[in-house]
């Protein structure tokens, strides 16, 4: 499938997820910051856990690499906070809102997401640092996340979804929608 199409049939979910992360904001505080991490790692753990159970076979390897819930609890407990309880994970939102299709599609939508989310992160990541004088990756390692491998792992990760048949296009951009939806979702819940 083309990727291209993908970028832009879900570029308006982009940027109203990317609303409602106010990490740019000028004025953000650390407590502010703490919020959005513990919420943040509240969507990353879901998506984590589905990830491992719904991973086609071949995809495997590659995903084992790339958990990343545990880099939001590392930040949190550097910011002395703690991680969201399971409890709090919103594993059956996660479950039922998965959309209908070919499942290698549907997964493959919702993982552009989360892996296109690391592009975003490496502008954060250097912007936090600045605002809050935080040591490269100290409270930030989730938006450092592959720091120097991030291109390299994004064009390794884009290859699956070229790999994809051009039928499968619908099916993969319902799905990123609804990850992006899922993201914004947690971003703004009221807790
Ligand atoms: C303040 C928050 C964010 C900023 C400033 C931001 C910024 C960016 C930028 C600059 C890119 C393009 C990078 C490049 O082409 O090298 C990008 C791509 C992307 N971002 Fe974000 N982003 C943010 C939040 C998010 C979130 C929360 C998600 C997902 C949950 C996300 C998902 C994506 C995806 C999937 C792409 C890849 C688009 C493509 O090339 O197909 N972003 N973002």
């Amino acid at each position: 499938m083309d990727t291209a199409l993908l970028r832009n049939a879900t570029r308006e979910e982009h940027n109203a997820t990317e609303a409602t992360v106010p990490l740019m904001d000028p004025s953000l505080t650390l407590p502010q910051y703490g919020d959005v991490l513990a919420r943040m790692y509240r969507i990353v753990r879901a998506w984590d856990d589905w990830a491992d159970v719904h991973a086609p076979n071949d995809l495997r390897p590659i995903l084992h690499t790339r958990r990343r819930a545990a880099l939001l609890a590392n930040d949190l407990k550097t910011l002395g906070h703690l991680a969201p309880s399971v409890e709090e994970v919103p594993h059956e939102r996660m479950q039922s809102t998965a959309v209908a299709g070919d499942p290698r599609a549907v997964f493959l939508g919702r993982m552009y997401v989360m892996e296109g989310s690391t592009l975003g992160g490496q502008l954060l990541a250097r912007h936090l640092e600045e605002h809050f004088g935080f040591a490269e990756g100290m409270g930030d390692s989730y938006f450092r996340g592959y720091g120097e491998a991030t291109g390299e792992r994004w064009r390794q990760f884009k290859e699956f979804l070229e790999d994809l048949p051009e039928e499968a296009t619908d099916t993969v951009v319902a799905s990123a929608r609804n990850m992006f939806a899922l993201f914004a979702e947690a971003m703004s819940a009221k807790i």
